[in-house]
């Protein structure tokens, strides 16, 4: 019976929580912030109710082999201490984040060959500690090698869509370009379909083409094509549609703007190409969100 404990049980945390204890082999617990008693999500599919262990003390934890990091990307270096305590030398960590740094975020503290980087697509909120709303099926990529096949077999149901990549960087810096162009959202506090304006379409594909060309020199393969692909997509998105990034802003949250923008311009200068949007957009997001102290 594998044990698998999340780390950071909001909205996709909690989604996984649910689906990951729909499987009766598996034993789910959780390692939360806040506690709550039940975990109730819902989902396209019905409602998932369960009352899993939850630990609020790293200490109270015990051995599991799979521990799945949920929190915001901001948030990991605090998820590190539950690490020492549920981590013993078979433990697989999966990092279920936006951005691209999903081995480098616990590069020094844990092992990166038993690392798996897991990039989801799923709209999910919560509206309460423990209250999950899923709002879309659930689309799991990962590497396609032991550690991602063995990730894919935790999950058993066919409305889980899942792809193995032989280049997981594809599917990362692929979705990025999507994240990174959001900005625009937040920084004119408009919803996604503010690209119908073409000033604000010429820098969405600004921010884009600087994602392709830093993505491409980490080894993605990204086509130009995306730039159309994004912009099209955001532009016929429905009024009052928007992105995580401009809901953290209208909700006065920290925002990721480091793992979605901030994270090309470091990348960038590593391989010596320049990334003034980005950099502008990260530094930008980073004034507004000390405003909300
Ligand atoms: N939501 C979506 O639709 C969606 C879709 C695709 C990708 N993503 C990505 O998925 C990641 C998670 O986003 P989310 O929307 O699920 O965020 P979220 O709802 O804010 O959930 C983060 C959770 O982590 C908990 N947490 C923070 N620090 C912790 C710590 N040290 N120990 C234990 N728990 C801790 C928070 O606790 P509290 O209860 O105390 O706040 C909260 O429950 C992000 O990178 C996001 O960009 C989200």
């Amino acid at each position: 019976m594998p044990s698998i404990s999340i780390i950071g049980p909001g909205a996709i945390g909690g989604t996984l929580a649910g689906w990951l204890s729909k499987f009766p082999t598996n034993d789910v617990s959780i390692c939360a912030r806040t506690l709550f008693d039940q975990l109730v999500l819902d989902t396209p599919f019905g409602t998932i109710d369960l009352s899993p262990a939850i630990y609020t003390k790293p200490e109270d934890t015990q051995h599991v082999d799979w521990v799945v990091v949920a929190t915001k990307t901001y948030q990991v270096e605090s998820a590190i201490p539950w690490l020492k305590n549920l981590c013993h030398e078979g433990t697989r960590v999966a990092v279920v984040q936006n951005g691209v740094e999903h081995m480098s975020c616990l590069a020094g503290h844990f092992p990166q060959q038993r690392t798996v980087p897991v990039v989801i697509d799923c709209p999910a909120m919560r509206s309460a500690p423990g209250r999950i709303k899923q709002l879309g099926p659930i689309n799991l990529a990962l590497q396609d090698d032991q550690n991602g096949r063995d990730f894919a077999d935790l999950f058993d149901d066919p409305s889980i869509n899942i792809r193995h990549f032989e280049n997981w960087k594809t599917a990362a810096w692929n979705k990025l370009c999507n994240n990174a162009s959001g900005a625009v959202c937040a920084l004119t506090n408009q919803g996604a379909n503010i690209a119908k304006d073409p000033v604000a379409a010429r820098i969405m594909e600004n921010l884009i083409r600087e994602v392709i060309a830093v993505g491409r020199a980490e080894g993605a393969e990204i086509n130009d094509s995306i730039i159309k692909e994004v912009i099209t997509d955001q532009s016929s998105a429905p009024d009052g549609a928007t992105n995580s990034i401009h809901a953290d802003y209208i909700e006065k949250r920290p925002m990721e703007w480091s793992a979605r923008n901030g994270v090309i311009a470091r990348l960038g200068e590593k391989h010596g190409i320049s990334t003034p949007y980005n950099k502008m957009a990260a530094d930008i997001l980073q004034v507004i969100e000390k405003s909300f102290d």
